[in-house]
């Protein structure tokens, strides 16, 4: 068996000694951005194109060395950064950051999977098409990121998760084959579909290359309000006539709790934030129109008035230009950052049924208070999915990293129980990683892991990429 000094000379000379690091400070390859958890690598190897991460697999793979993916590494659920172990090699796509082709006639475009979220964005919208998906991340996260996860963000209520914008993917096995499955067909019955069996295994069962997604006309006009509503029934109900007055335009539907919404007042106090200090909830919401911006405007007003007539909203503002309605959004896509200013933190990203969201909320709010006696919850999120992060921040002067130790476990097991007594998903649209894998054993039929084992083990016998995630070792 090769030895891990002979291992890096390999990688050395398959991408260049300046693309296998492992030396110096690897803190933003090794600490997940969370900082929840610690890694170190055996190195950092950096290819820069499929043939040779390839290479990289199968040196890896001979040597029985595992392998960790990683692209942006703003995973929120401990799974692209390496273990402790000193032993495993992460493999950074961020390199492999090329658009291949744009079809406009296809509406398709194909990218590696390196490319960063919001320069594929930026390369869609220059010729004159919308790629939809969209997080607070997207300055940093990568589409084999998002591919990874099944990413879902704030247009998922339009245009779907990562999954339903894909269309064909390139992958590197864990044997260092490349399967070319980059097709741009909308329909193709030929056997097993193996592209979902990629999007959503977050790095555990081969490498995500390259993909061939959907891309959209640039609506007209996309307008942005935000809306004071006295409760979540109020904000629940808002949903329903926001989808029956803009049918399709609806293309954004985030709620805030007050708290959250503090966050960002409290630590960006130059963000201006509407509404907070009287209101228990607000939304964020959108309007994407093809025929113009003044139609947008009347479907608005006239969903606005119903809202109000009917008691669900109290007050609302409309952006009145792009930079408004920027702003607007900024505000939203800050709760996370304001979270994390604020120091750790306990995230449970869930989703339940939308109508049962009010109940759920209550409930689990009495349950944690009882048990848990000055904890801060902040909830806010992707309302449109019926996707909540039930998040918790520490007691104001506790110790957090005794929070954290003590809290965290009891608080995951009463708010799950709760989750599946609504028939809901413990992750919405985070994953698994580390952080949930034992909790996964938990929450799926003995029926359902049995068939995830199975795949792992058809498609990554020696259990070498990304070993502990998802699905933990037998
Ligand atoms: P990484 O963090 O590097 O990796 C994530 C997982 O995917 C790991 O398991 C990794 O092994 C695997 N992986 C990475 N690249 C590949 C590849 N090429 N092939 C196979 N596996 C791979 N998530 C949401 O879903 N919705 C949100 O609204 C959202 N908002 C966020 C806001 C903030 C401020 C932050 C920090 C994060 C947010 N996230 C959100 C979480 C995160 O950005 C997403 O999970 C994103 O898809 C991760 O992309 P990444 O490139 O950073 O992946
Ligand atoms: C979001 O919607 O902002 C994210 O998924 C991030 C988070 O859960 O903190
Ligand atoms: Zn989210």
């Amino acid at each position: 068996m090769m030895t891990h000094l002979e291992l890096l000379e390999q990688l050395r000379q398959i991408t260049g000694a300046p693309n296998v690091l492992t030396e110096g400070d690897l803190t933003a390859w090794e600490l997940d951005w969370r900082k929840r958890e610690r890694g170190r690598a055996l190195a950092v190897v950096r290819p820069a194109s499929t043939e040779e991460l390839a290479a990289v697999v199968k040196a890896c793979a001979a040597a029985r060395v595992s392998m960790v993916p990683q692209g942006g590494n703003t995973g929120m659920v401990v799974g692209s950064t390496p273990d402790a172990s000193g032993t495993q090699v992460v493999l950074s796509l961020t390199r492999m950051n090329k658009v291949r082709a744009l079809d406009a006639g296809n509406l398709t475009i194909t990218v590696d999977a390196g490319c960063v979220l919001q320069n594929l964005q930026e390369a869609c919208e220059e010729a004159g098409f919308l790629f939809p998906l969209s997080l607070a991340s997207e300055g940093s996260c990568t589409i084999g990121g998002n591919l990874g996860t099944n990413a879902g963000g704030t247009q998922v209520v339009r245009y779907g998760n990562t999954r339903e914008l894909c269309l064909g993917l390139e992958v590197v096995t864990s044997r260092g084959e490349i399967w070319n499955g980059l097709t741009g067909l909308r329909k193709d019955n030929t056997g097993y579909d193996l592209r979902h069996l990629f999007i959503g295994s977050e790095g555990t069962l081969g490498v995500i290359t390259a993909a061939t997604m959907k891309l959209y006309p640039m609506p007209v006009s996309q307008l942005t309000a935000f809306a004071a509503v006295p409760s979540l029934d109020a904000a629940v109900q808002l949903l329903s006539l926001a989808h029956r007055y803009l049918s399709s335009g609806l293309t954004g539907f985030e709620v805030m709790g007050q708290f959250a919404l503090s966050l960002v007042a409290k630590h960006y106090p130059q963000q201006r934030v509407p509404f907070w200090q009287e209101s228990p909830w607000c939304v964020v919401l959108e309007n994407s129109d093809n025929e113009s911006e003044a139609h947008a405007r009347e479907c608005f007003e006239r969903l606005l008035e119903a809202a109000m007539e009917e008691g669900c909203v109290t007050d609302a503002v409309v952006a009145e230009s792009m930079a408004q309605a920027k702003a607007l959004w900024h505000i939203r896509e800050s709760i996370p950052l304001a979270q994390a200013e604020e120091g750790l933190n306990i995230k449970h990203d869930i989703s339940i049924s939308v109508s049962r969201i009010p109940e759920f909320v209550q409930e689990t709010n009495a349950l944690l208070l009882q048990h848990f006696p000055g904890a801060r919850l902040v909830i806010y999120g992707h309302l449109g999915d019926g996707n909540l992060h039930y998040n918790v921040q520490a007691p104001v002067d506790d110790d957090q990293a005794r929070f954290l130790l003590d809290e965290e476990a009891p608080m995951n097991s009463l708010v799950y129980e709760v989750v599946d007594r609504y028939n809901g998903s413990i992750s919405a649209e985070h994953g698994i990683g580390s952080l949930k894998a034992e909790k996964l054993e938990h929450h799926k039929s003995p029926v359902a892991l049995g068939l995830m084992r199975s795949i792992k083990q058809a498609l990554d016998p020696l259990n070498l990429m990304n070993p502990g995630r998802v699905i933990r070792d037998n």
